[in-house]
């Protein structure tokens, strides 16, 4: 059975909405983009017209893959110290000459709408809820909440060990409340058939087409897929969905699953950032 992600992010997002139009809130966003980027303009664009539609203002500044670190680290600068901006989110990838590191730790942790800063990181890691949590794992967790899939000692497999997905999911999911044994799998794991068939849960994260195969899925395993590739123009996940969708109970569909979850946790987290801001 395929998890309606995009039909659990429009209800999110519709509560967004209601919530700034009855409070009259004023959220603003503003978004640093790599313009010759493709991929990235395409993201930034979709996030800008879903701030749109729930009454965010957004802004955006491009920037040419020849800006310096210095200058880019200057324009952060600007935006922390802008009363009117109320969250900062810096499109990833950036140009290789560019340290991404440096370019987070100039964000205001206030404003780390992507929840990146190691102060955020921090926070997350001892359970302060007032951190920014990185939006594509704490909307895979509010998916797997909304559906009522169970996590406590579950075993949980996830592919990938990135800032922005693997690793934040590790730790949110193995901590109190959501009780899960995670097994963090990536490039140089072995046996890697051998932990996903022990998986009651496999998430992906590695970005290769159609990896995950049948085979590897335990029979009744929930499946979450948060690969966007493409194989002759088409958009397909980590997960071999067509095959995989016959031995697993649930499983995410690419487009329509996790990806429009990860919008509408950027637009919770960039409200919560605004509240935070205005108290
Ligand atoms: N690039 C891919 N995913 C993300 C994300 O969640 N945030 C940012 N800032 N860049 C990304």
């Amino acid at each position: 059975m395929d998890i309606n992600g995009k039909g659990v992010a429009a209800s999110i997002r519709q509560a967004i909405k209601k919530e700034i139009d009855d409070k009259g809130l004023t959220p603003t966003l503003a978004f640093f983009l790599i313009e010759d980027h493709a991929p990235s303009k395409v993201y930034v664009g979709m996030k800008q017209r879903a701030c749109k539609e729930v009454g965010i203002t957004s802004i955006i500044e491009t920037l040419q893959a020849s800006i310096t670190e210095e200058m880019l680290i200057t324009k952060i600068s600007a935006a922390n110290a802008n009363p009117e901006i109320d969250a900062i989110l810096v499109q990833m990838p950036l140009p290789d000459h560019i340290d991404s590191n440096r370019v987070i730790y100039a964000i205001d942790p206030a404003k780390d709408v992507d929840g990146f800063h190691p102060v955020n990181i921090g926070k997350m890691l001892i359970g302060d809820s007032s951190a920014s949590f990185p939006c594509t794992p704490l909307g895979i967790c509010t998916l797997l909440e909304k559906e009522n899939i169970e996590t406590a000692g579950k075993n949980i497999a996830i592919l990938g060990r990135s800032m922005i997905v693997g690793r934040p999911l590790a730790n949110m999911l193995s901590s109190k409340g959501k009780d899960a044994t995670v097994t963090l799998l990536h490039s140089k794991s072995k046996n890697l058939s051998f932990h996903l068939k022990n998986a009651d849960i496999i998430i992906s994260a590695i970005g290769k087409a159609l990896f995950v195969k049948k085979e590897m899925v335990k029979q009744g395993a929930v499946c979450i897929d948060v690969g966007t590739n493409h194989i002759d123009g088409v958009l397909v996940g980590d997960i071999d969905y067509k095959n995989v969708k016959e031995v697993a109970s649930k499983i995410t569909p690419v487009p329509g699953g996790v990806g429009p979850m990860t919008i509408a946790m950027l637009l919770q987290n960039t409200v919560k950032c605004h509240k935070i801001l205005a108290s």
